[in-house]
Order: structure tokens, then C-alpha cells, then sequence
């Protein structure tokens, strides 16, 4: 077991040293703009297969590839291999020019070079550009792609700060970088543009709302789908991003105040928590804890992740979260939806 060295991304000395690591083969934890991810060299069998231990990550959950320019993008799709080959590079022209660097995962065939073992033995390839700095220097100066998963034990929530990243993963890898917390706090959104029908596998920080003017046509795995739904990612188990704790229910207004004077952890939001204080006075010290989260999406999606360590921290029984699945038929909703079904979901399917 190694012991995790903890590198500042304030320090330059250190962001050099994360990259000679993972020259070495190392595995390295850095900030993202969406979660703190797990990198290894993409090309190095060993490297890869590490990560998959590391994480106690089932072999047929495939990794992102992330680069840190357009065109070594373009080196790792087989566009002219595709069935789909104008719809493949006309869509990738379109979105990697929009929303990259930033944090959207595109999806298609690719180059025979790309071990089945990053991709799960699928045709096709994940790759991201991401927007942080520290991820963008890392990829500069290692000059070749870096697979990373987000950083944390199978089925737990994703890490949006490098506490988050320790409590997975101390002595499991070589090291983490301390970032601070992360800008979007919610994955990147998964889109497979190499198919008859550009489909979202995961949903994540850019909405179907962001993405259909460019893509008209653009369709959505439901929230909640596991690996079973047609199309859908292949990693997608049901239960995921699961903190532990006793029981996790997603609760009505009317549940929430009943559980208000209870020893219960509750999620909510601000509005709610208002209207809750209003009628029944402020949630007492003796309660169990409260987490409220801003009342738009990228606010609660930025702090959910955060607010599950939290209530993990003090060791629950029982967690309530407000329910907002009434509200992911907005597609704005979508992503944090999906999260809170899989987070309550009863079992790894
Ligand atoms: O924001 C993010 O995407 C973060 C940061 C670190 O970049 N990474 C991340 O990776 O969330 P991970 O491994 O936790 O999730 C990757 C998702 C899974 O749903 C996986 O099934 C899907 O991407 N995926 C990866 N490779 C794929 C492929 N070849 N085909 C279809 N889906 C794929
Ligand atoms: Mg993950």
C-alpha cells in the first residue's frame, strides 16, 4: 500500500512532481471542474488496471480518456471506421468547438490503438477536455491522455474536494492534489454522438437544455436507468453515488417536517428549509444534522456530493433528502435527479 502524498495545486513544484509520478506509471488524484478524478497513464495497460483496483471498480465499467487539446481528440477516434462518419465528425466539429475545454464526455468509435481494457472491451472510446488549470497543466506536461474515473471507492459519491478523495482512497494511490472544492460538483455529461441518434448516456453538469440548439435531435437515457437500459453506460449500476448511511429516503415537504425535531440527517432546500422554519421554528441543535442546499440546479447539484460526506461524517442511521424527482422532468433538474435515485437506490444492480 502507498502511502498518499498530498500535493497543493498552489504550489508549482508540486503539480511537476504530480506529473512525473504519473510519467511513472503512479496514480495521481487532481481537481477537475466537475469532480476530483483519478489519473493514470491511458496507454499503459498496468496503469490502468491499477486504476480499476484502486477504485474496486467492476472491469466493465469503461474510463473517460482526458486530453488536453481538440485535436488529440481527433487522434483517438476512428471517424472513417464509423457507420456513422459524417454524423460522427460533424458532431464532434460542432460540440468540441461549444463546450470544450469544459465538461462534456463525447463518445465514439475507436482507433485500434486504445487497449479494451480502458474501454471495457467496447468499440468505443470516452474522451473529455477538461476546463481546470490543474488538469490542463497535468496533461501538458505529461503529453499524452489521462484516464481517470472520478476518485472515489465504487458506488460511493463522487469527490468534490481532496478530503473527499482521502476518505476513498488514503493509501490506495500515490497521491492527491488539493484543489479546493469544485466548480460544478456534479460529473461531466456523457453523450454518444456515433449512432443513428446522438444519445445522452449520463447526465451530468451540461443539460439536454444547454446542448439541444445544436443538437435537435438529441435523445436521453431516463434518470435512474441502469446498465440494462438500452444505450445505456455501460458503468451505469443503479445504485452509485451512495454515502454510508443506514437508510436514505427521498422525502415529500410532508415527510420532511414530520422528521424535523428527529435525529435523522436531512438534505434540503433553502426555499423548503424556509417555508419548514416558518411552521415549525428552527430544526434544534439536538436534531440530527441539516444540509441546505441553494434552490437552483447547479447550486444543489454543486453541493450535494459535499452535503452526503458531511452527513456520512457523523454516522446516520437515516437520511432523508427532499425529493426533487417532480422537478427533473425540467431538464435543468435531470442530472440531480438521476444522482438521488441511484444515491437511494436499495441495491448494486
Ligand atoms: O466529470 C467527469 O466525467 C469525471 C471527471 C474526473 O472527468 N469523471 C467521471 O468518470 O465521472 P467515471 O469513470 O466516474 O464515469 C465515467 C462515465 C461512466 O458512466 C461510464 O460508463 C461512461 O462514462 N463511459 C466511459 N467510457 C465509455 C464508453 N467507452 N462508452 C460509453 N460510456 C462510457
Ligand atoms: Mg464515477
Amino acid at each position: 500500500m502507498p502511502k498518499t502524498l498530498h500535493l497543493e495545486a498552489s504550489n508549482s513544484s508540486h503539480i511537476e512532481l504530480a506529473a512525473q509520478l504519473l510519467i511513472q506509471g503512479k496514480l495521481v488524484a487532481f481537481p477537475t471542474e466537475t469532480v476530483y478524478g483519478l489519473g493514470a497513464l491511458a496507454y499503459d495497460e498496468n496503469c490502468v488496471e491499477n486504476i480499476f483496483k484502486a477504485k474496486n471498480r467492476p472491469s466493465n465499467n469503461p474510463l473517460i480518456l482526458h486530453v488536453g487539446n481538440r485535436i488529440s481528440a481527433v487522434d483517438l477516434f476512428d471517424f472513417s471506421g464509423s457507420k456513422f462518419e459524417k454524423q460522427f465528425s460533424d458532431r464532434f466539429e460542432l460540440l468540441s468547438k461549444f463546450f470544450w475545454p469544459g465538461p462534456l464526455t463525447l463518445v465514439g468509435k475507436k482507433k485500434a490503438f486504445i487497449s479494451n481494457t480502458v474501454t471495457s472491451g467496447s468499440p468505443k472510446v470516452a474522451v473529455r477536455f477538461p476546463s481546470h488549470p490543474i488538469a490542463l497543466q497535468l496533461l501538458r506536461l505529461v503529453e499524452q491522455p489521462i484516464a481517470a474515473p472520478s476518485a472515489n471507492l465504487f458506488t460511493r459519491p463522487s469527490p468534490t474536494s481532496s478530503q473527499h478523495v482521502l476518505l476513498n482512497l488514503d493509501s490506495r494511490i500515490d497521491a492527491v492534489i488539493n484543489g479546493g472544492g469544485t466548480q460544478f460538483g456534479i460529473e461531466s455529461t456523457v453523450i454518444d454522438i456515433d449512432c443513428e441518434t446522438p444519445t445522452i448516456l449520463r447526465h451530468g453538469a451540461i443539460s439536454l437544455n444547454d446542448l439541444l440548439p445544436l443538437l435537435p435531435n438529441l435523445s436521453a437515457n431516463p434518470i435512474g436507468a441502469s446498465k440494462d437500459a438500452e444505450n445505456a453506460s455501460p458503468g451505469l449500476c443503479a445504485k452509485h453515488y451512495s454515502p454510508k448511511i443506514g437508510q436514505i429516503w427521498l422525502a415529500n415537504e410532508h415527510e420532511l417536517a414530520k422528521a424535523w425535531f428527529s435525529s435523522s440527517g436531512i438534505i434540503l432546500r433553502k426555499n423548503t428549509e424556509s417555508k419548514l422554519t416558518d411552521g415549525l421554528g428552527k430544526r434544534p441543535e439536538a436534531a440530527g444534522l441539516l444540509r441546505v442546499l441553494p434552490d437552483d440546479p447547479q447550486g444543489c447539484a454543486r453541493e450535494l456530493f459535499s452535503a452526503f460526506y458531511d452527513m456520512e461524517s457523523v454516522g446516520l442511521q437515516t437520511l432523508l433528502v427532499e425529493n426533487l424527482l417532480s422537478l427533473a422532468p425540467s431538464t435543468d433538474w435531470a442530472a440531480l435527479g438521476d444522482r438521488l435515485l441511484r444515491a437511494s437506490a436499495k441495491n448494486p444492480i
